[in-house]
C-alpha cells in the first residue's frame, strides 16, 4: 500500500499494509525471501539488505503491517512473544524498577523473576485494575510499567488512559515507558498507543497469526529513540523470526478483522451460557454486565475478545474434570487460533506462578473460543459439564 493510499480502516490495513506487489515479478503476495544473505555490487553497497538477522524483506513487510495495525510508526518482529519481551527488558539498566500487573502470562513472570531479576532489575506486582495502586508503586528508579488488558487468565480490564495519566504525571513519569502486552485484545479491539502507551508488545502466535501454526512476537512504538535501541538489540541479540514464519503471520493477519468479530460473537454466547450453569461459580468475561469493569471495557474496547475464564463451584477437581471432558474444545495451552481450546491455568500456562504472589486459583478454567458454529461449542461445553 503506498503512502498516498493511507487509511485508518483496520480491515484494509490488515490486508495491505507493508505489502506491495513484488517489484521483480509482480507477485501479488510478499514472497518468502528464504535467504540468509544478499549480494553486494561493491563492499558495503547494498539495496538495504545485507544479512537476514539484520533485515529480511518478508520480515520488513510483517513489521510494517503490524505497526500500521497498532497505529504506530515502527514495528519489529521477534522469534516469539517471549523473545520480544526479553528484548524490551534489555532497554533497562541494572537498578531499574518495573511495575507489573499482578495477573500476567506465567511465562512473563518466569522471565522477569528467574532471568531478568538476575541482572539487577526489580519487579513489583500490583493490581493494575486499580490505577491508583499502579501510580503509588512508582519509585524514583521506576523505568517501566508492564500491563496486560484483558489480563491473562483472570480477564480483568485495565484503564490504560488513567494509568498513563497518573504514571506520566508522577515525578519520575518522564523516565517511565508504559508497555502493553496487547496479545489478548489484538489491535482490532484496542490500540494502546492511541491511549497513551509508549510500546505495544504481542505474542503474534495468538490472534495475529490466528491459526496455531507459528510462534512469533512483535513490538510497536512511536518513540524513535526506543525503536533505534530495539532495532540494535534485535540484530545484536538476534531473536528474529524466519522468513516463512513472517509470511505465515502476514497471511494470518489478512483475516484478523473477520476472525476477531466471530471470536467475540462466539465468546459472548459461550460466556452467557456458562453464566447460567449450576457447575460454574463465576464467569470472567468483559462482555458480561456482571464483569467488574464492564463499563470500562465498553469504553476502551471495540469488542470483548475470544477469551472466557470460569471459576468452578467444585474447585480444582471440577476444573480438571471439565477441561478433560470437552471434545470439540481441545485441551491445550495457547489461544487465539480458529479452533477452540480449553485449559487449566493452575497446572498448565500459569504453573510457573504456583505458590507465588500472582498464583492463579486452582478452580479456574480458561477457554479460547474459536470460530466454529456456536451451537456446537455450547453443546460440547454442556456435555463436558454434565458430571
Ligand atoms: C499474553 C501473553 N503474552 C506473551 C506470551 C508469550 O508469547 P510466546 O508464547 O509467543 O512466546 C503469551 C503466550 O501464551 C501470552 O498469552
Amino acid at each position: 500500500m503506498t503512502t498516498d493510499e493511507r487509511t485508518d480502516h483496520l480491515d484494509t490495513l490488515a490486508v495491505h499494509a507493508g505489502q506491495e506487489p513484488d517489484p521483480a515479478t509482480g507477485a501479488i503476495m510478499t514472497p518468502i525471501y528464504q535467504t540468509s544473505t544478499y549480494v553486494q555490487p561493491a563492499p558495503g553497497e547494498h539495496l538495504g539488505y545485507e544479512y537476514s538477522r539484520t533485515d529480511n524483506p518478508t520480515r520488513t513487510a510483517l513489521q510494517q503491517n503490524i505497526a500500521a495495525l497498532e497505529g504506530g510508526g515502527y514495528g519489529l518482529a521477534f522469534a516469539s512473544g517471549m523473545a520480544a519481551t526479553d528484548t524490551l527488558l534489555r532497554l533497562l539498566e541494572p537498578g531499574s524498577h518495573v511495575i507489573v500487573g499482578n495477573d500476567v502470562y506465567g511465562g512473563t513472570y518466569r522471565l522477569f523473576e528467574q532471568v531478568i531479576a538476575r541482572t539487577g532489575i526489580t519487579f513489583d506486582y500490583v493490581d493494575a485494575s486499580n490505577a491508583v495502586a499502579v501510580a503509588s508503586a512508582v519509585r524514583p528508579e521506576t523505568r517501566m510499567v508492564w500491563l496486560e488488558t484483558p489480563t491473562n487468565p483472570l480477564l480483568a480490564v485495565v484503564n490504560l488512559e488513567d494509568i498513563v495519566r497518573r504514571v506520566k504525571g508522577s515525578t519520575s513519569g518522564k523516565y517511565i515507558k508504559i508497555v502493553v502486552d496487547n496479545t489478548f485484545a489484538s489491535p482490532y479491539l484496542q490500540q494502546p498507543l492511541r491511549l497513551g502507551a509508549d510500546i505495544v508488545m504481542h505474542s503474534t502466535t495468538k490472534y495475529l497469526s490466528g491459526h496455531s501454526d507459528v510462534v512469533g512476537g512483535a513490538v510497536v512504538t512511536d518513540d524513535a529513540e526506543v525503536y533505534e535501541r530495539l532495532k540494535f538489540l534485535q540484530n545484536a541479540a538476534g531473536a528474529v523470526p524466519g522468513a516463512f514464519d513472517c509470511w505465515l503471520t502476514l497471511r494470518g493477519i489478512k483475516t484478523l478483522h473477520l476472525r476477531m468479530a466471530r471470536h467475540c460473537e462466539n465468546a459472548q454466547a459461550v460466556a452467557e451460557f456458562l453464566e447460567g450453569h449450576e457447575a460454574v461459580e463465576q464467569v470472567l468475561y468483559p462482555g458480561l454486565a456482571s464483569h467488574r469493569q464492564y463499563e470500562l471495557a465498553v469504553r476502551q474496547m471495540r469488542g470483548f475478545g475470544g477469551m472466557v475464564s470460569v471459576i468452578m463451584r467444585g474447585g480444582e477437581a471440577a476444573a480438571r474434570e471439565f477441561a478433560a471432558r470437552t471434545r470439540l474444545f481441545a485441551l491445550a495451552e495457547s489461544l487465539g487460533g480458529v479452533e477452540s481450546l480449553i485449559e487449566h491455568p493452575y497446572s498448565m500456562t500459569h504453573a510457573s506462578t504456583a505458590e507465588s504472589e500472582i498464583a492463579v486459583p486452582p478452580g479456574l478454567v480458561r477457554l479460547s473460543v474459536g470460530i466454529e458454529h456456536v451451537d456446537d461449542l455450547i453443546a460440547d461445553l454442556a456435555q463436558a459439564l454434565a458430571f
